[in-house]
């Protein structure tokens, strides 16, 4: 069966009741039902011991939206993998375009992350995508071989499959305008063909994620795709009933 994930990015939104106040309505909403596809929220830092901690449905998993690399030490501001897992998160989201244009996060920078997230057993969900300028100038191509080939960097076919990958073009994100479906067929063809190259063991079983204003309207077609295995969603997993119908309609594409 092909893999899925289904993960919200809430950014910098909900609080701690808020965040509670999501899960439960999202417990109700699942049931007892049991999926095939994960579930995954990823809360802003200052909710995911509550998120992780809440009784919840055990399908849903806690994610972190970004860590730092090294273990401890004078890094004002920055929070370690060992201090997000004991806010029993299993994913960090790494990279997203947000971080890479606001906060000049570089290829490098994500690399070290995607290590240390990989030592200490966590999945990294490294995002990766294109602007609008570099679409239009033919550039896609070009710059997902570079993020992802430093992205990947010293990264083994034995690891490689904790790996999540979020194709996410930049222009898609929060514009309500996401990829056509013929775009999203073509680049995952393409990120799936890089892989294969540099993962020739493992690249069928890498989970890449489509991103980029996926809503319940436009899951089903999205999902559908044979080398899209799931979801990073912003705006719609702010809301538990639009989450929930995504994961749905994943699960039925399944
Ligand atoms: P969006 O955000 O679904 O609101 O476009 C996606 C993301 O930034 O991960």
């Amino acid at each position: 069966m092909k893999r899925m994930l289904i993960a919200g990015n809430w950014k910098m939104n909900k609080n701690n009741r808020e965040t509670l106040d999501f899960i439960s309505k999202l417990n109700d909403l699942l049931g007892d039902k049991k999926y095939n596809s994960g579930i995954l929220i990823c809360p802003p830092f200052s909710s995911i011991y509550t998120a992780g901690n809440a009784e919840k449905n055990n399908q849903i998993n806690v994610g972190a939206q970004n860590c730092y690399f090294e273990p401890k030490g004078a890094f004002t501001g920055e929070i370690s993998i060992d201090m997000i897992k004991e806010s029993k998160c299993n994913y960090i989201i790494i990279g997203h375009s947000e971080r890479r244009a606001i906060f000049n996060e570089s290829d490098e920078l994500i690399n070290k992350k995607t290590h240390a997230i990989l030592k200490s057993g966590l999945n990294p969900i490294l995002c990766i995508g294109e602007s609008l300028d570099e679409r239009q100038t033919n550039k896609t191509e070009e710059i997902l071989t570079h993020q992802i080939t430093e992205g990947f960097k010293g990264i083994s076919e034995d690891e490689v499959e904790k790996v999540v990958l979020a194709y996410e073009p930049v222009w898609a994100i929060g514009t309500g305008i996401s990829a056509t479906e013929e775009q999203i067929v073509e680049t995952h063809n393409f990120i799936r063909n890089l892989l294969s190259s540099l993962y020739p063991n493992q690249f069928k079983n890498i989970i890449i994620q489509y991103g980029g204003s996926v809503n319940k309207a436009n899951a089903d077609s999205i999902l559908k795709i044979e080398n899209v295995n799931g979801a990073l969603i912003g705006g719609a997993a702010l809301i538990a009933e639009d989450f929930y119908q995504i994961i749905e309609t994943a699960e039925k594409s399944l």
